[in-house]
């Protein structure tokens, strides 16, 4: 190789120029370039001017890639030049993540959680390991247990004997022992495990998420007509946009004060379900009928469409977890720590919800709908935009 480095001291910083004199290529390199890893001692050295192109000088593996937050956390790494190892079941599920970096940045590998070796592939190179994988009911194959502590636990284990340097662990705000959700007692398992096998992995508990492809927004704006909701049903939930989760976790590769804390990440106004409904009905301009029926009622639909249907529906841990409070504590830490001020559910739902409105007023200003609806109902003109 003729194009080697030179690396020369010049006040706070040095410089490096490529030995080969066609090579023109001469960057100055400064003490906040280079990262020292606290847990390993491994040093991370960024290269370039910042961006896509540019080297991070981390390897992340993001298990859960093909998830919701997943694809919003990959984008994020990849953007920053990080080479993100992306695990993955099935092979088009993360076909779309490849582009969200430069040639050679996103490697897909295949994995299974119950295939060691895999995971040890999957974690082997990588400076930080994201554990995003969770699912909202339990399959033949997987409890929740398995997918929320057995494995999560069994993957930090994996990388601490691999040397990585952090570990993120991804649980749910509300993350609790005594909990009446499956779902949240599992979760709370998760994170004792996750903590025990690597200590100082920080844990992150978002609230419901809300974005494009999420399963908040959505399912509440496609009820064809029906609004379900749970009687006397008061508890207050916080939602989160996903993007801010994702800025969160992406701060969290660079930010060695974040290992070992504990974040919960919520969104700045706590809503009731019937309050999220009266503001998606405001955003969708339309009018549903309004159900409200007993919890027991709500589970045992849950439970039939479950057992009925063979694709994934509303389970009935999803119900009881609708009728739980968030509730926040003290020792955790929040946004404000890591310096994100959060998006409001009501200036980025349009983004979620616009899709659900009629075309007649997909893209009008507020006080023209009103105008456009009284259009539709004289069927005049189908299109008031042009
Ligand atoms: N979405 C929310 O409102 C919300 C709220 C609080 C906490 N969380 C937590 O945040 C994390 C990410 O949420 P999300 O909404 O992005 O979840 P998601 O869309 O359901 O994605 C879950 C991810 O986990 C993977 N996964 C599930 N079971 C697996 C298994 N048995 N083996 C291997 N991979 C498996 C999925 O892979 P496949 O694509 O191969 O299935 C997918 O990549 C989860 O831990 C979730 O519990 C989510």
């Amino acid at each position: 190789m003729n194009s080697f480095i030179h690396f020369s001291r010049r006040n706070f910083g040095s410089v490096l120029k490529c030995s080969n004199s066609d090579c023109g290529f001469i960057q100055r390199r400064n003490a906040h370039d280079i990262l020292i890893r606290e847990r390993t001692g491994k040093p991370i050295i960024k290269y370039g001017p910042g961006g896509r192109s540019s080297v991070s000088g981390h390897i992340a593996t993001v298990f859960g890639c093909t998830g919701f937050l997943g694809r919003y956390l990959v984008a994020k790494l990849a953007k920053q030049g990080t080479q993100v190892i992306i695990p993955f079941r099935d092979e088009d599920e993360k076909r779309h993540l490849k582009v969200n970096g430069d040639l050679g940045q996103v490697v897909p590998i295949e994995f299974d959680l119950r295939n060691t070796d895999a995971i040890v592939s999957a974690v082997r190179h990588s400076d930080i390991v994201y554990n995003l994988i969770g699912r909202d009911y339990d399959t033949k194959n997987f409890s929740y247990e398995a997918v929320h502590a057995e494995y999560p636990a069994k993957i930090a284990e994996i990388s601490a004997e691999q040397g990585v340097s952090r570990f993120v662990h991804v649980s749910a705000l509300n993350a609790d022992a005594r909990s009446t959700s499956k779902f949240y007692r599992s979760k709370a398992l998760g994170e004792r495990l996750v903590r025990n096998a690597f200590p100082d992995a920080t844990i992150v508990r978002p609230a419901y998420l809300f974005g494009p492809e999420d399963r908040f927004l959505n399912r509440l704006a496609a009820t064809g007509g029906w609004e379900l909701l749970i009687r006397h049903n008061d508890a207050v939930v916080h939602p989160v946009n996903v993007i801010d989760v994702a800025k969160a976790l992406a701060m969290m590769q660079t930010s060695e004060s974040t290992a070992g804390e504990t974040y919960e990440l919520y969104g700045t106004k706590g809503y009731t379900f019937t309050e999220i409904y009266d503001f998606v009905g405001e955003v969708t301009k339309k009018t549903n009928t309004r159900v409200y029926i007993p919890k027991s009622i709500a589970l045992l639909y849950a439970r039939l469409q479950n057992s009925l249907l063979p694709w994934a529906t509303i389970s009935p841990d999803d119900i009881e977890r609708m009728t739980i409070s968030d509730k926040f504590s003290e020792d955790a830490k929040t946004f404000g720590d890591l310096d994100i001020e959060p998006v409001s559910l009501e200036a980025a739902a349009i983004t979620v919800l616009r899709r659900f409105r009629y075309n007649v007023y997909f893209d009008a200003p507020p006080d023209e709908v009103e105008a456009a609806k009284a259009t539709l109902k004289k069927r005049k003109v189908p299109f008031i935009h042009t």
